[in-house]
């Protein structure tokens, strides 16, 4: 589903990713983690061809991820009806006048005929049916998080990047998100510190160090490990 071979990527100077390889297949479910500052947001934004390497390849399916290539009407938008991120600052990706059109919004540009289905289905999913009229950013944390999942998961994507999706949730919605991640039969790759529900995310644990290096890239069963979270400095 994505190949990534020899990424180096920079940002402002600082090198985030040095010759990083993964390769993610269809139906995984990974979970990413690392301290802050490790790269997950960035590797996530990667993937969502938001941001580019400075050399390397990345491919999502046969699609090699550049600016030029998602500048191609056809592929950009067979690339964004498949890959969905929803961003860690929900805020960002906030900006329709309320719930149900920023619900609509992709589906709009995008071209779908059953925007007004998906909208209903989706929010009611989330339990935002009662707050469809309502303006987003005035709305409490959690419930623009259930927004932004919403809109994501109206495109029907392939794959669900997921950038610490329940950082807002209440233990209740956390629980039903888990098990709405458990049910999709799709790739979904989940950025997260929470180590309590990670092993509930997925079979496949990605561990990035402090330099955004892959220290594990393995099963669930041995990820957990006290010294191996303590060289990512995820526990002391
Ligand atoms: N817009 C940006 N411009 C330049 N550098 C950035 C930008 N966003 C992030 N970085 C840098 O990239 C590195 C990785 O950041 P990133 O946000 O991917 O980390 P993260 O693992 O998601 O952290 P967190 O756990 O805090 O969310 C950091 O050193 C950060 O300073
Ligand atoms: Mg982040």
């Amino acid at each position: 589903m994505f190949s990534i071979k020899g990424v180096t990527l920079k940002r402002e100077g600082s090198v985030i990713f040095e010759n990083l390889d993964l390769t993610i297949k269809a139906g995984e479910k990974i979970v990413l983690l690392g301290v802050n500052g490790s790269g997950k947001s960035t590797l996530l934004k990667l993937l969502n061809g938001l941001v580019f390497a400075q050399s390397g390849e990345l491919f999502f399916e046969d699609i090699a991820l550049s600016k030029k290539t998602l500048k191609e009407k056809t592929t950009n938008e067979y690339f964004r009806k498949s890959v969905g991120l929803v961003f860690q600052n929900i805020d960002a990706m906030l900006f329709n006048p309320s719930v149900y059109d920023e619900i609509a919004y992709a589906p709009r540009q995008l071209g779908f005929d059953d925007i007004d289905a998906r909208v209903r289905n989706y929010a009611e999913l989330f339990g935002l049916t009662p707050y469809l009229q309502s303006v987003p950013f005035k709305l409490s944390g959690g419930q623009k998080q259930k927004i932004a999942l919403a809109c994501v998961m109206s495109l029907s994507p392939k794959v669900l990047l997921l950038d610490e999706p329940t950082s807002a949730l209440d233990p209740a919605s956390t629980a039903k998100f888990l098990e709405m991640v458990r049910a999709l039969e799709i790739t979904i790759i989940t950025a997260t510190h929470n180590l309590t529900i990670a092993p509930m995310l997925g079979e496949r644990v990605i561990i990035l160090d402090e330099n955004g290096k892959i220290i594990y890239d393995g099963k669930s069963e041995s990820a957990y490990e006290i010294d191996l979270l303590k060289r990512a400095g995820l526990i002391i």
